[in-house]
């Protein structure tokens, strides 16, 4: 089956708050693979491509100013329809309205501040891993537990 790649950034308030490892973690036990991660500064330039479907919005000045406000953390995990995968363990949107059990679910209150990016499909994600990710720093690598999560038919 079709194996994807999403492009999750843990934000400002995820890294200040100590949830990092909450976040990786949750994602590991899933079984998704993690190919790529980096911390870094984001920057005007890559906010402005990031969010240009945001820049008629009122709070995208504030929005870029939040996640220029301390690193993130990039990271690109793989797995079998990992996109839909990977939105549903962050939860939807806003903290507020999150599902308890997902990630804004359980440690959100806030549109804004809601801890994580997740790329919205596979096309954003191919343009998400871009703009964050140069070639070599993607690391296709064998996953043993692969065996143990997919069956034979999904791991083809
Ligand atoms: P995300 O879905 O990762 O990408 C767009 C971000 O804009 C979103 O997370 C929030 O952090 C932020 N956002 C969305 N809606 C609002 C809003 N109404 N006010 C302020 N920030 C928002």
């Amino acid at each position: 089956m079709a194996k994807e790649q999403s492009v999750v950034l843990v934000k400002p308030d995820g890294l200040q708050r100590g949830l990092l490892g909450e976040m990786v973690s949750r994602f590991e036990r899933k079984g998704l693979k993690l190919v790529a991660v980096k911390m870094m500064r984001l920057t005007d330039e890559i906010l402005d491509h990031w969010y240009e479907h945001h820049k008629d919005k009122d709070f995208f000045d504030e929005l870029k100013s939040f996640m220029k406000s301390a690193p993130i953390v990039a990271m690109l995990w793989q797995g079998v329809e990992a996109v839909a995968v990977v939105r549903k363990l962050c939860g939807t949107t806003s903290g507020r309205e999150a599902e308890a059990g997902s990630i804004r679910g359980d440690f959100s209150i806030s549109q804004q501040l809601n801890l994580i990016h997740a790329s919205d499909s596979v096309d954003n994600a191919d343009r998400e891993r871009k703009l964050i990710f140069k070639d070599g720093e993607i690391i296709d690598w064998e996953s043993a537990a692969e065996a143990l999560v997919y069956s034979a038919a999904e791991r083809s």
